[in-house]
């Protein structure tokens, strides 16, 4: 029997590599960089699976040059603002992607960045490294205090949650936004739903889970900067272009903010030019909060199993837009 052809966009780790290979005629794309547009488009073209990161761009044109025989678009990532979901779900694919087993691993690196940024230890290693510690004094790379103090949470879906619980151990304040109209209490977690503008005067942390969207992008820009404590340190581990760059520069900058922590950026990767790399309060790192060993093996499995059970025509384990089971198609597949 022909074993289904799909194509892999970039080198996934061994835990999904092995499932897939062991069922598909796989092509995997070779390079360290993700395939071009135009690459992309060729390689996709048959194909009836496509395994897919967050660097990829899966457009209309993508699933159009795929064409008819393609069933299933696993993103191996949680969040899937690369894709178009609704030309997806027109043409009836369903399009997988991998929650839940980052969600430790991101809580725990929005910490780090979070203590990083508060307590000024990159700042501190560059100092080191270029001999400039002279001595110990009482005054030297103040930062702030996490005991007490107001974590604001923009998003409280299972990451954000999952910073809280940790936020609770520091003995912090939370206090929280979401879009979604109940957002249910986690035994254990003692956090305050507040509107954005209680958030951004409130908090002395900030910290951003919520997923890109049309509401989202450009929410943290200046008139958001103007409203927060000078104080607030800003945490992004969500998408880039959440926050508006050109403002928090200027905030970094003119100490409108006391610091940032930025794990993703607009664009990715940030441009070398960028000012905000001139700033000694701000600290960017290449979108790494889900990059541990056991997290990413997990994440290239669940997007293993997301491609073989749409190849299968099974439901995905981890499907996005569930609607393509129950929704005539509505978009001819050409
Ligand atoms: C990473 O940013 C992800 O969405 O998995």
């Amino acid at each position: 029997m022909n074993k289904p052809k799909v194509f892999v966009t970039r080198h996934i780790l061994d835990s999904g590599l092995n499932l897939i290979q062991g069922f598909c005629e796989v092509e995997m794309w070779p390079g360290e960089l993700p395939p071009s547009h135009p690459e992309l488009l060729n390689h996709v073209r048959g194909q009836e699976g496509l395994l897919c990161l967050l660097t990829d761009k899966i457009d209309k044109e993508v699933m159009e040059t795929a064409g008819v025989s393609l069933k299933v678009i696993s993103n191996c990532a949680a969040g899937v603002d690369n894709v178009d979901v609704t030309v997806a779900s027109a043409r009836g694919i369903p399009v997988g992607n991998t929650p839940d087993v980052l969600t430790d691993a991101t809580a725990d690196f929005t910490f780090a960045l979070l203590m990083a940024a508060a307590r000024r230890v990159v700042e501190g290693e560059r100092v080191v490294r270029s001999g400039g510690w002279k001595t110990w004094s009482l005054d030297t790379l103040l930062g702030a205090d996490f005991y007490g103090a107001v974590l604001g949470l923009v998003g409280f879906g299972r990451i954000g949650k999952a910073v809280a619980r940790r936020a609770n151990g520091f003995g912090m304040r939370i206090i929280y936004t979401d879009s979604q109209q109940q957002v249910s209490q986690e035994p254990g977690i003692t956090a305050d739903r507040v509107n954005l503008d209680t958030l951004l005067r409130e908090s002395d942390f900030i910290s951003l889970h919520t997923p890109l969207t049309i509401e989202t992008r450009g929410l943290i820009n200046s008139a958001a900067f103007e409203k927060m404590k000078p104080n607030t340190v800003l945490v992004n581990t969500s998408r880039g272009p959440i926050v508006d760059q050109k403002a928090l520069c200027e905030a970094l900058k003119s100490r409108r903010i006391f610091a940032a922590a930025l794990d993703v950026t607009e664009p990715e990767p940030i441009p070398p030019d960028s000012p905000l790399l001139n700033l000694e309060n701000c600290i960017i790192v290449p979108h790494i909060a889900s990059a541990s060993w056991h997290t990413r093996q997990c994440m290239s499995r669940m997007a293993a199993e997301n491609l073989i059970a749409g190849l299968k025509g099974e439901p995905l384990p981890n499907c996005v837009n569930p609607e393509v089971y129950s929704r005539p198609i509505s978009i001819h597949r050409q």
